[in-house]
């Protein structure tokens, strides 16, 4: 059994000898410039620890290992484009460094060589890996698109934001879980237990990423604070704002919403400022503890020996404290 510093070792040196030798270099060069600036690897760690709670020989599964790991890599340039984000894990994101064609057509290759990679896996569960990593990539695109139209609207629902979580975040870790079980042999229910499992600590996994969003340190978080607070995303801190301001609160902070010119400091500060009066943060944080809680039930419900579990709790602990 290995432990999750193992996993993202071995993950991190496949990963780095990978070559795209492909011409033109133009196409490829986005790519490994965004492989090559590390990030936490968390999906192809999570594949290998599902897999290894029933099998040993985990370098079996490094090519879907490292499909969700480049797919996950395609959908930050997308992302970052449409977020208009320009920094990421400490670097220039692509389309700053080249340009907004370059992040869309670099990103489409890598969504095509994800699937090459995650269908170098064992044959005769080719046809069930491939159904959920499809479904999964859909299910992205949904909550990606719920993300943007959100940005326009101000009655989003928490149970709305929720959902648009879910699929744009939570599902990938899921089904990286569920994947990895399914190669490693587990049976239906325990791979559908470790789905589950994903799909809870994938919604905590975002909560977590919008609140650093606003008070993470840009020097460790790796990419720039406040901007969803610019982008008017409808984050559960913002939703709650929304909720529990008084008159001149809620006037404030739609001023700041409908505002189509301002200074960015400005902007983030005085947003910032009102989610410390009315203390979102500590919202957040109730729910994210809520979300890992039931995640433990998930992995508890999973029928293999307590010890094997142990370093996927861990990992679970450390991500909920995370700051990068
Ligand atoms: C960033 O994902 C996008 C989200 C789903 C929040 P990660 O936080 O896993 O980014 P890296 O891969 O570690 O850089
Ligand atoms: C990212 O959500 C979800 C996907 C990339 C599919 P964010 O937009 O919050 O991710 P970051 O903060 O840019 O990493
Ligand atoms: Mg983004
Ligand atoms: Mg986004
Ligand atoms: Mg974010």
């Amino acid at each position: 059994m290995f432990t999750s510093s193992q996993m993202l070792d071995k993950m991190n040196a496949h990963i780095e000898a990978l070559r795209f030798t492909r011409s033109p270099k133009g196409l490829y060069a986005p790519v490994e410039y965004v492989l090559s600036m590390g990030g936490k690897r968390i999906r192809p760690v999570l594949m290998l620890m599902a897999y290894n709670l029933y099998k040993e020989d985990v370098a079996r599964i490094y090519g879907p290992a490292t499909g969700v790991e480049v797919y996950h890599n395609y959908t930050l340039l997308h992302d970052d484009l449409m977020d208009n984000a320009d920094k990421r894990r400490g670097k220039a994101t692509v389309h700053k460094v080249w340009d907004d064609n370059t992040a869309i057509l670099s990103g489409d290759a890598m969504l095509v060589l994800a699937y090459q990679f995650i269908s170098d896996c064992p044959t005769e569960h080719l046809k069930e890996v491939l159904d959920l990593f499809s479904q999964t990539a859909l299910e992205i695109c949904e909550g990606q698109q719920m993300d943007m139209e959100f940005e326009h609207r101000d009655d989003v629902l928490a149970n709305e934001y929720i959902e648009m979580i879910r699929l744009k975040t939570a599902v990938l870790l899921a089904a990286s879980l569920k994947i990895g079980a399914i190669l490693g042999g587990a049976s239906a229910s325990d791979a559908e237990y470790l789905y589950q499992f994903g799909i809870r600590i994938g919604v905590a996994f975002q909560l977590q990423d919008d609140l650093l969003d606003v008070y993470g340190d840009t020097a460790v978080f790796g990419k720039n604070i406040g901007g969803d607070i610019l982008c008017n995303k409808k984050t559960y801190m913002l939703i709650k704002v929304l909720e529990h301001a008084n008159e001149a609160q809620r006037g404030e902070l739609k001023k700041w919403i409908a505002a189509e010119t301002f200074k960015a400091d400005e902007k983030i500060k005085a947003v910032t400022l009102l989610y410390d009066e009315i203390g979102v943060r500590t919202v957040c944080e109730n729910l994210m503890q809520q979300y890992y809680t039931s995640a433990m039930e998930n992995l508890s419900a999973v029928n293999v020996a307590a010890e094997l579990k142990t370093e996927l709790i861990d990992l679970t602990k450390s991500l909920m404290h995370r700051k990068l």
